[in-house]
């Protein structure tokens, strides 16, 4: 099997394989497929994604940096700020540099016990679980549902022991995770809850905007995110205490953000903990602003993509979508389907070859040389499922009408339709 030249060989083992399916169409040697030859779909590669930036976005970066005010903590940062705490729903939402710096910071602020343990998703970015080490927190790392990779509620409790302190639950593609099961979990166990939100902006779950669930919610504007601010994350809490430390430790344990507010002119401010330089540039939290402002549009473009190709794609033999949480509602940050296991890498390259670009993502951190050996195959079928199977298409607001319906012919064409 091959891949851009590097030869890739399947690890996985069919046997784990608990519902595939063998019965779909495709003939890998019909020559009208380009990866044998035959006349691509779209000569111009359709990307996987692309941020959404406009002329509101351009103006707003100029007018930051036109003002003068471009480091960090800023105006347009403070009301970026306010209104993602509006939007959202919450009481405090606090700009940072990026999720991976909200994730550390939602550990930092509890001053757990070296050693205590934080349950992490197997499949995840890394960010989620290197957050936990970062705190010298121990990974425990917990299996997921083989149709949507979010965390296996069933299996939960499994992973508790006497030194747990927190979950961390990670909405992945877009789609939120059971967590009022989570939460109940945790409330029997007096266990914090991190929602690792970096995909979600935007996603309802039971008539709550993502971001508003957890004790903790951490958002990810990384240039792929479907709010960009080109890096960027926050940290979001009803809980004032830890907001107020939050603002101390990402602004190098300094009382800066009060000095900056409080009125109280007094000429310095003072060094009262630990930190870090987690605070954005002014200039970012003016592109926050205007990215927030057509953040509902943006998601709506991309929920009429989905719908599109559920619409053609459903009913493929051997493709199937993944499962939206009961009473969630996506925000499509990613659409993935998934296809037969032992034909994904040459589903995803003759894709390829017709122009789209599908892509896999992660591997399950257990197959990462920095979480080996936290724990195997075996233990975690419905993340080596879900791997096994998980292809993603493009979808972003900017994808032409044009180019789904490219990305749909090309699907049907590689599953022999
Ligand atoms: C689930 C998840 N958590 C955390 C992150 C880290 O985000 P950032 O790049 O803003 O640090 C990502 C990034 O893609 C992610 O997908």
């Amino acid at each position: 099997m091959k891949l851009n030249g590097l030869v890739l060989i399947p690890f996985y083992k069919p046997e784990m394989i608990l519902n595939n399916k063998n019965n779909y169409m495709t003939n890998k040697n019909n020559p009208n497929l380009a990866i044998n030859g035959g006349v691509p779909v779209s000569v111009e590669p359709i990307l996987i994604h692309k941020p959404y930036l406009d002329e509101s976005d351009f103006k707003a970066v100029e007018a930051a940096t036109r003002s003068t005010f471009v480091s960090g903590d800023g105006p347009a940062c403070r009301e970026f700020e306010h209104k993602l705490a509006n939007y959202i729903g919450v009481k405090h939402a606090l700009y940072v540099n990026s999720a991976t710096s909200a994730l550390e910071l939602a550990f930092r602020v509890k001053n757990f016990p070296k050693g205590s343990e934080v349950i992490v998703p197997n499949f995840t970015y890394t960010s989620t679980a290197i957050a936990a080490a970062y705190n010298d927190l121990k990974i425990v790392l917990a299996d997921v549902y083989p149709d949507n990779g979010s965390l296996d509620v069933s299996k939960l409790e499994s992973y508790i022991t006497k030194k747990t302190v927190a979950i961390a639950a990670v909405d992945y593609g877009g789609i939120p995770a059971e967590m009022d099961e989570i939460l109940i979990i945790a409330e029997k166990y007096k266990l914090y809850v991190v929602h690792d939100t970096a995909q979600s902006i935007g996603s309802v779950y039971k008539g709550k905007k993502v971001g508003n669930i957890a004790h903790v919610s951490t958002f990810s504007f990384h240039g792929t995110k479907n709010l960009t601010s080109g890096e960027g994350g926050a940290l979001t809490t009803n809980d004032d205490a830890i907001a107020e430390r939050v603002k101390i430790l990402r602004e190098k344990g300094t009382d800066k953000y009060s000095f900056l507010t409080d009125n109280v002119t007094r000429g310095y401010y003072e060094y009262v903990d630990i930190g870090n330089s987690y605070v954005q540039s002014n200039i970012l939290g003016a592109l926050g602003i205007t990215q927030l402002m057509k953040l509902d549009w943006m998601n709506k473009r991309r929920k009429e993509i989905a719908e599109r190709y559920k619409k053609e794609m459903g009913g493929i033999e051997g493709l199937d979508f993944m499962r939206i949480t009961e009473g969630a509602e996506h925000n499509w940050h990613l659409f993935g389907i998934l296809v037969p296991a032992e034909e994904k890498y040459w589903i995803m390259d003759a894709l390829r070859a017709e122009g789209v670009m599908a892509n896999v993502h992660y591997t399950p951190l257990h197959r990462n040389k920095f979480y080996s050996g936290l724990t195997t195959d075996e233990e975690s079928p419905g993340s080596m499922e879900f791997f096994s199977r998980l292809l993603r298409l493009p979808i972003y607001p900017s994808l032409t009408n044009d180019e789904v319906e490219k990305v749909i012919v090309a699907v049907k064409k590689v599953f022999g339709l």
